[in-house]
């Protein structure tokens, strides 16, 4: 299966990532967001990421956007990728709609960090064709895709996602339908953690951030990080982890709660734990 044809749900910093990846692999891309002007700030991130790229020996930029069209609706294509906000019920409703609209043939996949994508593939009529296909942020810069199977996932349909992965250049792990999968059932609670230190006075966050940095040889700090991914996607994949695996040892810190009380959701609105410019 090659995927001519790739349907990228949801605008925001993960989808234009992905559409701008599966685009200079080669393939159209029909890029939708519910909001307007959405798609055209993602175009215009994916622009800036792209000029970078060149820089350093990549692909012809205006090449690449010219293969990602923007799409009023959920349009039929060879492949979904969904990367719509963390929410079940949005994206239940969203893995419905797809079900009727694309061919029988093509599989539906979410960039989901949390959300059991067993339950995606129930409001499917072709369970065995739902994946989860879980990209990391900076989507162009790194290259780990996690793929995480569905109880009802086929040995065809993984197969063909983890060699899609490889193809845009990423490097597949597979992991099993667990909350938070591999990669948030490690991370997420480690960023909690920092989050309680900062909360109970222990360190200021950059100490935290320059502990985690030179001390675990970790790129980037967790407070950092967590602005990164944005502080609402933090809480929202703690309390999946909290509800799932039945332990309050997962139960989301209350400075995460109350930073995203105030709109402090990281670098996407200017303010997390840092201020950005
Ligand atoms: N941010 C990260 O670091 C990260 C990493 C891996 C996976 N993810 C996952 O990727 C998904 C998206 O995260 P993000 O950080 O890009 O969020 P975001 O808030 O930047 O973008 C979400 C986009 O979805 C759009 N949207 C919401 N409802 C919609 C609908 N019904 N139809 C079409 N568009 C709709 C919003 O308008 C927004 O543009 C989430 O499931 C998240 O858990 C995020």
């Amino acid at each position: 299966m090659t995927f001519e044809r790739v349907l990228v749900v949801g605008a925001g910093q993960m989808g234009g990532g992905i559409a701008q990846v599966v685009a200079a692999s080669g393939r159209a891309v029909f890029l939708h967001d519910e909001v307007p002007g959405a798609v055209e700030r993602a175009l215009a991130a994916m622009e800036r990421s792209l000029a970078k790229l060149a820089e350093k020996g990549g692909v012809e930029p205006s090449e690449v956007l010219a293969r990602v069209r923007p799409v009023e609706a959920i349009v039929d294509a060879d492949l979904m990728i969904e990367a719509v906000v963390e929410d079940a019920d949005v994206k239940r409703a969203i893995f419905r709609e797809a079900d009727t609209t694309l061919g029988a043939k093509a599989i539906l996949a979410s960039n989901t960090s949390s959300i059991p994508i067993t339950s995606l593939a129930a409001a499917t009529s072709r369970p065995e064709r739902v994946i989860g296909m879980h990209f990391f942020n900076p989507v162009p810069v790194l290259k780990l895709v996690e793929v995480i199977r569905a109880v009802q996932t086929s040995d065809e349909t993984a197969a063909a996602i983890v060699s899609l992965a490889e193809d845009l250049g990423k490097v597949p792990a597979e992991a099993r339908d667990f909350p938070g999968f591999v990669s948030n059932r490690i991370l997420m609670p480690f960023v909690n953690e920092a989050a309680y230190a900062l909360m109970e006075g222990v360190a200021e966050p950059e100490a935290i951030d320059t502990i985690a940095r030179l001390g675990f040889a970790h790129p980037m700090g967790p407070l950092a990080l967590a602005d990164l991914i944005g502080l609402d996607t933090c809480v929202s994949i703690m309390e999946v982890l909290h509800e799932g695996l039945g332990d309050p040892k997962y139960a989301p810190c209350p400075l995460l709660r109350q930073y995203v009380a105030a709109g402090r959701l990281g670098r996407k609105t200017g303010r997390g734990f840092y201020v950005y410019e």
